[in-house]
Order: structure tokens, then sequence, then C-alpha cells
């Protein structure tokens, strides 16, 4: 049974039913950075465990697969999807213990704009994580921002509100298009852990069929990061509120928002 949309904000649940709208786009393209077959892998933010399930798929000879996410529900997802094949943890990127493993390839996708303003604390544990001459792949996102640095979603939740009669600022949480911090800054926080080996880029437009969709995508995308900007007897509203600005945006442009999305690949330093 699909969760209604509340409990879907408040889980994060329903996401590999909306994770095509972007996140799960990128998987081929992040496998297909790695050099050799790894035999260990850790995926850090692993959500579902879509990713770790097609690098199982994509690399048979891969002994000890790690997954860790911070949303327990996710975590179980992948308990479920990937059955024995690895070992699942509940854990703050930004928090993580020392484990005693050291992994061929790290992947973090989708994930570093959460990790905002402390990432450099998730580069580190990776770098010292990953064996001499292990690899490093991650995505980041780099929406359109204007000149007050609202971008990507920003845009969409800012319709609601404005659309609901609320303020429309965003006053009280960072905006995405802070968060998902341009390239060069992030290149700048990598070189600190790790030598930059390859970087890609795609634009890529993000869309979706219907309100609805996009309503869920986002509840299951960014839960209450922007729903707790209004009052809890208006939260419903809100979410219908993004599904049709989305729609207007859709309708209007050809897509929600158009997002430059990069693939680095990359190596500690010795
Ligand atoms: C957009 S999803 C991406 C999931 C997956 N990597 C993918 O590509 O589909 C972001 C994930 O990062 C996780 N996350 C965000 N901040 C986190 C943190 N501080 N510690 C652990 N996980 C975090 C969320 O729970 C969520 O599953």
């Amino acid at each position: 049974m699909t969760d209604d949309i509340l409990t879907r904000a408040r889980t994060l649940s329903g996401y590999d039913d909306v994770s095509r709208i972007r996140q799960s786009q990128d998987h081929d393209w992040v496998l297909d950075l790695v050099p050799e077959p790894p035999s260990t892998v850790a995926d850090l933010g692993c959500g579902t465990g879509a990713l770790l399930d097609a690098a199982l798929a994509r690399w048979p000879g891969v002994v000890r697969a790690v997954g860790i996410d911070g949303n327990e529900r996710r975590v179980r997802e992948a308990g479920v999807r990937l059955a024995g094949r690895a070992e699942l943890l509940t854990g703050d990127l930004l928090r993580l213990p020392p484990l005693d493993d050291r992994f061929d390839v790290a992947f973090m996708t989708s994930v570093l704009h959460w990790l905002h303003p402390d990432e450099d604390r998730a580069f580190a544990w990776t770098a010292a994580h990953l064996a001499p001459g292990g690899t490093f792949v991650l995505t980041t996102h780099h929406p359109l921002t204007d000149a007050r640095g609202f971008g990507g979603e920003d845009v969409v939740a800012r319709d609601a509100l404005a659309a609901l009669g609320y303020d429309d600022s965003l006053a009280g949480i960072v905006p995405m298009g802070v968060r998902a911090r341009p390239a060069q800054p992030v290149r700048a926080l990598l070189a600190r852990h790790f030598t930059v080996t390859a970087v890609e880029e795609r634009q890529v437009p993000v869309r979706a069929e219907s309100a609805e969709r996009y309503r869920d995508f986002h509840a299951s995308t960014f839960g209450t990061y922007f729903s707790r900007l209004v009052p809890p007897d208006r939260q419903e509203d809100f979410f219908e509120a993004v599904g049709r600005a989305a729609a207007r945006r859709g309708a209007e442009h050809g897509e929600v928002y158009g997002i430059t999305v990069r693939a680095w690949r990359a190596t500690p330093l010795t």
C-alpha cells in the first residue's frame, strides 16, 4: 500500500517510485566511472540500495558491500532489496565511527547538498576508509541560482508558499541553491583529501508527467524540509501546491527546472 503524502514526507518513503525523476538516472553513469572491478564497495547515503544492487549485478567479484544511510526506513528497504548481499548500517555521514574496512570504491550520489556546510567531515572519513589508490565517485547537483541564491527545488517551494499566501523568502532554512555548492568550491573541498581524476557533467531537465507525481517526488526526496515553513494544518495543502507549481512550470518551460549534475572521480591523497 502506498503511504499518504504526509507519511511519505515524514519517513521519506516511496523513493523507488519517484527517484527515476532525478537520482536513479545517474547510477549507470557513476558505475561507468569506476576504472576496474572492485572487491569491496561502500555506498554513503545509499538510500534504498539501488546503486549497490546495480554494482553487485555489474561486478560479481564484489566480496563486501556496505551501505550507510541516515534514514532508518530507507536502510530497511535497502535490506529487503539486497537480502544478505550487503551490510546496511544506519548512521549520520557527519558522525560516522571509524570502521576497520578500507574499500576499493566508495560512492556518494545525490547526497552532498544534505551535508552542507560540513561536507569536509564526510570527505575526511571517506578518504580514511579507502584503500590506497581506491576510488571515490560522487555526484553533485548545481542548479542555476538567482541573485539571492535560490535555485532548483527552492523555486518550486517558493511558488507553493506564495500560492498559499505565506512568506516565500525561505527564511529559517538554507536554500538548496546554497546547499548545492558550485563546482569550484566542491573541487576545493575534495582537494583537501583527494586528487580529482575525472569530472563529467550533464544538463538534466527535472520534469514529471503530472502534478501528483511531482508532489510525491518532492515529499519522498525533500521530506518536510520545505513544508516545515507552513503550519501543521496546512502540510497537505503545501504538498498539493508543490505539485501544481511544478505542473505550471512544466507547462510553461517544458521542465520544472534545469540542473547541472556533475560526477566526480577522486582518489585519496597519499
Ligand atoms: C537523494 S537521496 C540519494 C540516495 C541514493 N544515493 C541515490 O542516489 O538514489 C539522499 C540520501 O542521503 C541520505 N542522507 C542525507 N543526509 C545524510 C546524513 N547526514 N547521513 C546519512 N545519510 C544522509 C538520505 O537519507 C537519503 O537517503
